[in-house]
């Protein structure tokens, strides 16, 4: 009997880190991790094999399919939107083949399980491209079929793979004559707002500025914020990230009214996330000194979105506010992290 696993790629990243330790402490299912990076040591004893590899690599992805029977995977794995701006072609061929890829594996795993093999996919705001500031004050929460015009690649890619796993998942082999919906993958979508973690710090995003802020205050480090101080954003703790993606994973499909959700918790402009800042660290030196691509990358993504079908389908209730989410989570946290002899760890699992 092969084992019952989840299929984590990625899973180095900040997502992964926290998506490991949280199914690590519920111990119900065994955990492949993959990543293209060497493991930090504490997600290693958290998982049953960790194999550092690629994504794009068929043999390596063919040896997991042989010897484990995959529930669900959790595919993390992509390069960001600031990161895949200066190398588009290479981040379409992770971003997109590498996805086509674990789609593939999702559907031929169900086809020999005889059941859904589930997939959970982490999207983003960057699927949205709001033409002009107007547009952007003017639309407020942005619903999920609404501005879809990425400017990145990152959110060409995330946009395309929602259409991809939405293939997977309802037209795939359609003209085999063995074609059967019951054994297609179970393809579900998160387009998740900038991700802050107490224990991460994310690298080659745009939303980056917030969780960077933060980070160096507490590291006592002086900050300059790429974009200006009226830039608005909806932000998330990483443990509602987590939270999110695991109670999708257990909604019963048939309450789910579509594939691809909005998720959210609380958005405020950088001058606003300065001023949390500096409550927590009066010290800070937080200047602003505004990269224009980047700053109009973040001006086409919206300030806010609406996730009303997330919570009338699967019950979606963030657990942190703004306020939770720094008083409760990233300052407490945030402080501890620093005051370890191991920045690098994270709590056991
Ligand atoms: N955090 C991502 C980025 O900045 C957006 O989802 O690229």
């Amino acid at each position: 009997m092969r084992k019952e696993v989840v299929l984590i790629t990625g899973a180095n990243g900040e997502i992964g880190h926290g998506l490991i330790s949280h199914l690590a402490k519920q111990g119900d299912v065994g955990i492949i991790a993959l990543d293209v990076q060497p493991a930090d040591p504490a997600i290693l004893h958290c998982v049953d094999q960790y194999i550092q590899g690629d994504i794009l690599d068929h043999m390596l992805l063919g040896r997991i399919v042989a010897e484990y029977e995959i529930r669900t995977i959790f595919h993390l794995a992509s390069i960001l939107s600031t990161k895949a701006e200066h190398n588009p072609e290479t981040a379409h061929k992770v971003n997109v083949e590498g996805t086509l890829n674990l789609l593939r594996l999702a559907a031929e795993q169900s086809q020999w399980q005889g059941r859904r093999v589930k997939f959970l996919y982490p999207s983003s705001i960057a699927v949205y491209g709001l033409p002009t500031l107007e547009d952007k004050a003017r639309s407020g929460r942005v619903r999920e079929d609404d501005w879809l015009m990425p400017r990145t690649m990152y959110g060409c890619n995330k946009l395309y793979c929602e259409h991809l796993g939405r293939y997977y998942a309802h037209h795939y082999r359609q003209m085999a004559a063995d074609f059967a919906r019951q054994t297609m993958v179970d393809f579900r979508v998160i387009r998740f707002p900038g991700l802050i973690s107490a224990e991460t710090v994310p690298t080659g995003g745009t939303s980056d500025y917030g969780p960077e802020m933060l980070h160096a205050a507490a590291k006592g480090q002086p900050y300059a914020c790429f974009v200006r101080p009226d830039t608005c954003l909806p932000f998330m703790a990483m443990p509602d990230a987590v939270k999110s993606l695991l109670e999708l994973e257990k909604a019963p499909i048939e309450n789910l009214t579509r594939l691809v959700y909005n998720v959210g918790s609380f958005s405020l402009s950088a001058q606003e996330f300065r001023e949390e800042v500096l409550r927590a660290f009066p010290q800070a030196e937080i200047t602003y000194e505004p990269h224009p691509t980047r700053q109009a990358i973040v001006d086409s993504w919206p300030a806010d979105v609406d996730d009303s079908q997330a919570r009338a389908d699967w019950g979606w209730q963030p657990d942190y506010d703004l306020d939770k989410a720094f008083n409760n989570y990233l300052i407490p946290a945030i402080r501890e992290r620093y005051a370890r002899p191991q920045p690098s760890s994270i709590s056991p699992c």
